[in-house]
Order: C-alpha cells, then structure tokens, then sequence
C-alpha cells in the first residue's frame, strides 16, 4: 500500500515535471538573430551566478537599486535599442531624459563594477548591453517578481541616440499605446510592461499635472492630498513611491492601485480609464501570477529590441565610454591583435 502510493506519487512528480519542461518549452519566446539562450555557456559560464550574486548583495544594502536597474534597462532598449547606448557618458539627452525616475547615478556606477568583475572572471567578452539586461532581471527576481531566462549575445553601440523620444508620464493610453505599438508591443504587452512601476519612486514633477492648478478627476481624494503634502509646489524636489501598497515588492498591487484610482502617473492611471486598457488592468490586478508570465514574456521582448550581435558594435572595456574613447582598451585590442597575427 505504502509502497504503491509512493510509486504513484513518484510517477506524479514525473509526469508533473515532464508537463512543466514542455510547458516552459512551449513558452519560450522568439530569438533575435544572432542571440541564443547559451551565450556563454562556454566563454564565460559563471556570468549569471556572478550577477545574481552581486545584485543580491547591493539590493540588501539599497532596494531602491533594482528599480533604478530596470528603468535604465527600459530606457537603453526603448530608446536606439538594447545596446548599452544609454551608460554611455555625454549620453546625456538619455541619462537626463523624462522621466529622470531613477536614472540614477549609483546605478550607473553599479553596472560598471559589475561589469568589471564580471571581466576580471571571464574577460573582456560580455557585453555592458548583457550585463544590463541580466541586471535588470535579477532585479525584477530578487524584489519578488517572476523569475526569467534571457537569450544573450548583445554587443555594446558606439553611439548614442541624440533625440530621445521616451513615453511621456503625461500622456493618455492613446498616445501610449501608439508609443508602444512603434516598438512593436500590443496592449496587452503594453499594460505588461507598465507594471515595472510596482517598484521605484518618481519625482514630483512628474505627476504634479494631476495636482495643479487643478485636481484630476480620477485620482482618489485622500491619495492627491497626501500626494500635495509631499509636493507643496509643482516643481519640489521631493520623490514618492508609485505602488502605495507595497512600494518595493515587486507584485500586483500597481494594477490593484489603479483600480482604487491610486496611480501616480497620468499615463498609468489612463490605463484604467480608457476602455481598451481597462479590462487587462482588471486581469492583472486579480491574477499575479497571469500578470508575472505576461511581464516575463514582454520583458524578454523588450530586452531583444534592436540589438547588435555578431561583428555589429563591440564588447566595451567600460561601460561609460566607448573604446575608441579608451586609451587603455584601444592598447589592449592593439595586443589582442597583435598575439592573434602570431597565433
Ligand atoms: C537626471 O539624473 C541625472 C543623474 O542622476 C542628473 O545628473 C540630472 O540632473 C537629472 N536630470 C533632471 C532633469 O532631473
Ligand atoms: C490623448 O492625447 C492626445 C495628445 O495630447 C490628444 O490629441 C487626444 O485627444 C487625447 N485622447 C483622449 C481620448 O483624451
Ligand atoms: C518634501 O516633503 C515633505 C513631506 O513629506 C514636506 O514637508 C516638504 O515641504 C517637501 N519639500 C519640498 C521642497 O517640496
Ligand atoms: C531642486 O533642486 C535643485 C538643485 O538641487 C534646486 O536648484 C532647486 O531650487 C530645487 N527646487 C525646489 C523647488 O526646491
């Protein structure tokens, strides 16, 4: 009896874990050209443990860090596409781009220390583009979120965008989703991709529209005057959070928000207001775990928009600068060069 019952149990387990395996196979998104799921399986095998590890680390000391690593993340793939454009130092019009969330400059510096133990592992052979992408979703991971495979294999620009065109926090879910479409996301995708804001803080100046000189009808009454105590004038300086109900998880509260008209931006609470939107926001605000599979889904999209694989760009020495703009790099690669004609 007891030996039956353990039996069936194990061929439950079995069968579960078979289901499962073809379930997460089925589900694997498209891959760019020139990207693979193996990447550095031989190059440089320890880079997801080292990253893991690190932001692991960094997120107990400052939790603010992850959604800082995701919104620079967005910004780099939204912007010329997922190729590290947007660590670049002089890439101002990006770094200082609207919404300046939390385009912050520990951020920044975080990438690039990574980066460097991360070379100092492998070599000079992954990417600033990859290291920001897995950074961001160890982020999304570790504050609670879905957990995610990412292809790798992105290479590092030697430009930055000089005009850059970010969704605006002011805009309405037309405009939105006009936004998105451009960067080939439906609204359901869309919607996804907007419930990054259960984390992070935003400044007052993006979302005291809603306050001044008029109050926005679709913002709850107690939520805009306590938002007025933290932004006494348009232009303060003060940030707050975006999910009021668990401002650091990352969960479902952002679209449960929504639906008490707590959304701190325009271009969030629209979501709800506008009849297209509407019923996704429901779907995801009653549902977490629809809502983590449809954001990993999204997310793993986003992080492929437009890169550059194979010769196209190059690994950069640092992440703030270009090689070319690297003395030290540029004597490097002259030796590289140099022992590959004698080898
Ligand atoms: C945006 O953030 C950067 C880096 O933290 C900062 O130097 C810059 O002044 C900010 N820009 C605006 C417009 O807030
Ligand atoms: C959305 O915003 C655009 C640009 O400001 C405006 O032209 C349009 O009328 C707005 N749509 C709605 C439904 O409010
Ligand atoms: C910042 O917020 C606090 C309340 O949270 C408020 O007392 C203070 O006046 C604000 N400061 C500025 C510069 O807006
Ligand atoms: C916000 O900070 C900037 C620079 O730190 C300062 O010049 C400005 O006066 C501040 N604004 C307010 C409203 O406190």
């Amino acid at each position: 009896m007891a030996t039956a019952s353990a039996s069936s149990f194990i061929s439950l387990l079995l069968i579960s874990s078979l289901l499962l395996a073809s379930f997460t196979e089925a589900q694997k998104p498209p891959v760019a050209k020139g990207l693979s799921w193996t990447f550095y399986d031989q190059s440089c095998p320890k880079l997801e443990s080292i990253v893991r590890k690190q932001i692991q680390n960094a997120l107990k000391k400052d939790i603010g860090l992850a959604a800082g690593l995701i919104r620079i993340h967005f910004h780099d793939c939204f912007v010329q596409g997922c190729d590290g454009s947007v660590l670049l130092e002089g890439s101002t019009s990006e770094q200082n781009a609207r919404p300046n969330l939390s385009l912050r400059k520990e951020a920044l510096k975080f990438v690039d220390d990574l980066r460097a133990r991360v070379h100092k592992e492998c070599g000079r052979v992954v990417s600033c583009a990859d290291i920001l992408a897995l950074a961001a979703r160890d982020s999304v991971a570790l504050s609670g979120g879905p957990n995610y495979d990412l292809p790798l294999g992105r290479r590092d620009s030697k430009t930055f965008a000089t005009v850059v065109n970010l969704p605006s926090p002011f805009s309405n879910t037309t405009v939105i989703l006009n936004d998105f479409r451009e960067k080939t996301f439906n609204a359901r995708e869309t919607v996804a991709l907007s419930g990054g804001h259960t984390v992070g803080l935003a400044h007052c100046p993006a979302f005291t529209n809603r306050l001044y000189p008029k109050q926005d009808p679709t913002l709850d009454k107690t939520f805009a005057n306590n938002l007025k105590k933290t932004c006494p004038t348009s232009d303060s300086n003060n940030t707050t959070v975006f999910d009021i109900r668990s401002p650091n998880v990352f969960d479902n509260k952002y679209y449960v928000d929504l639906m008490n008209r707590q959304g701190l931006l325009t271009s969030d609470q629209d979501l709800y207001t506008d009849k297209r939107t509407r019923s996704i926001v429901t779907s995801f605000a009653v549902d977490q775990s629809l809502f983590f599979q449809e954001f990993a889904n999204s997310m793993i999209k986003m992080s492929q928009l437009s890169v550059l694989t194979g010769k196209q760009g190059e690994i950069r020495a640092k992440c703030s600068v270009k090689n070319s703009n690297n003395l030290a790099s540029v004597v490097e690669d002259v030796v590289e060069e140099a022992w590959s004609g004698i080898i």
